[in-house]
């Protein structure tokens, strides 16, 4: 088979290092990609919204798959173009159709599925700039911390967490004034919820559907989950305090309903459901949706996937994960990302990476990295993640941290607390 993968960070290059490992790819191809997806696979420049310029790759290199990594061509609408499109009809894409989409699209519109299922989520009202005064009376009968959220895709920015009554009105105001853009033309206030994040990632093919390995991800720049949100600084897999009491909450009330509202409402959804989940006590809230993989957590979920990775996409495609054996590795995986200085923030671009032929007991993934001169480097705010198996999870985080030491180049930060706070 001739598979595709669309996107260009770490995700992407552990999508293709896992296709790569499979008897069944013939010709790999990334788009964009980064310089660890060229060593493995054919990078072809493109933009991942670009719908023609895909459709003409995939034309000429006779794809007969394509996995989409990133939420934007989803929410875009770009499996909806493949099944509309006489010369893309026949290939197997991975990830959900527009409506589908939503679900990471709009915020709103996730509140109102998950209402209409009986899925456990925070209380909410939604407000637009014609009901801002109901929005800031809203707020006057909810306790601090107060949490207001763009409706839209806004790049991971678009949540605001304040403590301030008159803050979050002033917040409110801004952003139905056009903060994040159309993005925040509707804003979602909820209930604060407090307790312990984890993600729990679903594969379903739109009837069956498969739970893979669960990962925590570390969202802010500094060390003790302090400063500004990033991608994502690490994460571990599988989540220590997800036991089989708190999984099986999950997967009967939250698991089970979705693929069901799914289905009820008639969705074509063939991909991953990326699910942000709070624990409050013993019990476990959506945050919030994703319609893909996330990044890093796609670092540790997938090398802990033993079964052909094209078998497990292709009976998400045929609607057959029902009889898709899905075997895991027992070990435990964490990985650290190594940021460019500066970021989230402005940073430089362009700087040599050394070291990477030196790491031995950990798997590097490239991120942000590209050639110049015959020289790898740095292209993007993450840059590298390393990541290390191991039975013991916190075993496999110090084989992470000894393995980076070998790794250099100018700026390069990474927090060295992942995973201590478990
Ligand atoms: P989201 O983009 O919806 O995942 O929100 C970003 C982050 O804000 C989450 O990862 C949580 O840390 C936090 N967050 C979102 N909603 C809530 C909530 N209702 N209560 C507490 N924290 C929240
Ligand atoms: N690491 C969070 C995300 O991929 O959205």
């Amino acid at each position: 088979m001739n598979i595709l993968v669309l996107g260009s960070g770490g995700r992407e290059h552990t999508f293709a290092y896992q296709l790569a490992k499979s008897k069944r790819c013939k010709n790999l191809f990334v788009a964009p990609g980064n310089d660890g997806t060229a060593a493995i696979a054919t990078n072809v420049a493109l933009s991942v919204t670009d719908f023609q310029a895909i459709e003409k790759c995939v034309v000429d290199n006779k794809i007969d798959m394509v996995v989409v990594g990133p939420e934007d061509p989803l929410v875009l609408g770009i499996a909806n173009f493949f099944k509309e499109t006489p010369t893309l009809k026949r290939v197997k894409i991975i990830g959900p159709s527009k409506r589908g989409a939503l679900l990471e699209g709009s915020k709103e519109r996730a509140k109102e599925f998950m209402l209409q299922h009986n899925i456990p989520t925070a209380a909410y009202a939604s407000f637009t700039s014609e009901s801002l005064n109901a929005g800031k009376e809203f707020l006057e009968t909810l306790k601090a911390p107060y949490v207001l959220k763009a409706d839209g895709l806004a790049a991971g920015k678009g949540v605001l967490i304040l403590q301030d009554i008159e803050e979050a009105k002033t917040a409110l105001e801004e952003m139905l004034g056009g903060k994040f853009g159309d993005a925040s033309n509707t804003v979602v206030i909820e209930e604060f919820l407090d307790g312990i994040e984890l993600s729990v990632f679903v594969l379903t093919d739109g009837k069956n559907y498969k739970i893979l390995p669960t990962a925590k991800d570390y969202k802010r720049i500094g060390e003790g989950d302090k400063g500004l949100n990033t991608g994502g600084m690490g994460a571990i897999s599988p989540v220590p305090f997800a036991d089989e009491t708190l999984m099986q909450k999950i997967e009967e009330r939250i698991v089970k309903p979705t693929v069901e509202g799914l289905k009820k409402e008639e969705i074509d959804y063939k991909g991953f459901v990326f699910i942000g989940l709070i624990k409050v006590g013993d019990e476990p809230f959506v945050i919030e949706y994703n319609v893909r993989m996330g990044d890093p957590e796609t670092e540790v979920v997938l090398p802990r996937i033993k079964t052909d990775l094209v078998d497990v996409l292709e009976a998400t495609y045929e609607q057959n994960l029902d009889i898709l054996p899905l075997e895991l590795d027992g070990r435990a995986a964490a990985t650290i990302m190594l940021v460019s200085g500066g970021y989230p923030e402005a940073y430089e671009k362009g700087k040599e990476i050394t070291g990477l032929e030196k790491v031995n007991d950990s798997i590097v993934f490239h991120a942000g990295t590209t050639n110049k001169d015959d020289k790898i480097v740095t292209n993007g705010g993450r840059v590298i993640a390393v990541t290390s198996l191991d039975l013991d999870y916190k075993k496999a985080i110090v084989k992470s941290y000894q393995e980076i030491e070998k790794i250099q180049f100018e700026g390069m930060y990474f927090r060295k607390d992942i995973g201590f706070d478990l």
